[in-house]
């Protein structure tokens, strides 16, 4: 990993391809955004855009320190994040 991305302990991808656009990829990323930053955990945590990770029909979706989100609902992101960064301290 490049030495840029080792002070990150969480990494969350949120695909922002066609389809996940279409189902409100965008919220889904501000809601992450938001969440993050509730959690104070902007220097801990970084965020990436992905193409197409060919779960369209499952949109959105995201990765979240290695676990599969589909069909996220942007009002879900806090709770998702938070049981996410539970289960990895
Ligand atoms: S467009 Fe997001 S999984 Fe295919």
């Amino acid at each position: 990993m490049s030495k840029k991305y080792e002070k990150y302990r969480h990494f969350i991808f949120v695909c922002k391809d066609k389809d996940c656009k279409k189902a409100g990829a965008r919220e889904v990323e501000r809601a992450f955004e938001k969440s993050i930053k509730k959690h104070q955990l902007g220097k801990s945590t970084k965020v990436f855009e992905c193409t197409c990770t060919n779960r369209c029909k499952e949109a959105p979706v995201a990765i979240v320190n290695n676990h599969w989100m589909v069909r996220i609902n942007p009002d879900h992101v806090d709770q998702l994040v938070q049981s996410c960064i539970d289960e990895s301290l």
